[in-house]
């Protein structure tokens, strides 16, 4: 079992991440950078799957070489902004299934709203990684969680970019048995919501919309 939280303080995350957060970093730039760190967050959130063994035949003898154990994983992306982790965990890791969930944020009430759910099958048996760049107030997370839950998912961790202590908080305790994985744990949240440094709202970023 991994730690609750993970924080991968890697210096190229890291890096990666600060000019990320630069309000004059371009979307095309700011996209690519995404796609790259989430590669390393996916590292880090699968160094612990089970695995077991097969036999193969390199040139020089057989041998008994490791494999994935179990079905294949699912990614589900919180619309929209998951899309913009989606693609680079996906090159790392072709044969996941994919899902999808669409919650938007009233911003009024900071409450979710669900406007879409497609999710694979056999959610039972496979491990799922949510991934949502902002961990910020946490109400969609666990909103998001609460609905993969619902369709039978046992073994779920959560992937982002940034988080908030108030959405870790909130994430620890809607739901203590998923691991979260982020690149940096910031200092608070503003009156909007909007995670303090942070980098923005990150679906405007990585779309180059308002
Ligand atoms: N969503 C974002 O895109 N940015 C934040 O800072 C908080 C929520």
């Amino acid at each position: 079992m991994i730690d609750h939280l993970t924080v991968v303080s890697h210096p190229l995350v890291q890096h990666k991440l600060t000019l990320m957060r630069e309000a004059g970093t371009s979307t095309a730039v700011f996209r690519q950078l995404l796609r790259e760190i989430s590669q390393f967050l996916a590292y880090e959130i699968t160094r612990e799957l089970p695995m077991t063994t097969k036999e193969i035949d390199t040139p020089m003898e057989r041998m008994n070489a490791p494999v994935l154990a179990g079905k294949k994983l699912a990614l589900v992306s919180i619309l929209r902004a998951g899309n913009g982790l989606l693609d680079g965990v996906l090159e790392l890791i072709p044969s996941a299934r994919v899902g999808f969930v669409g919650l938007y944020r009233d911003e009024e009430t900071l409450k979710p709203v669900e406007y879409y759910c497609k999710l694979p099958e056999r959610l039972e048996d496979r491990l799922v990684i949510a991934v949502d760049p902002m961990l910020a107030t946490g109400n969609s997370s666990v909103a998001a969680i609460d609905l993969i839950k619902a369709r039978g998912a046992t073994n779920i961790r959560f992937l982002c970019l940034l988080a908030a202590p108030e959405g870790v908080a909130r994430m620890r305790e809607a739901h203590p048995d998923v691991p979260i994985v982020t690149a940096a744990l910031d200092s608070h949240l503003n009156e909007k919501g909007y995670i303090v440094p942070g980098l923005g709202d990150a679906g405007d970023r990585m779309f180059g919309t308002k």
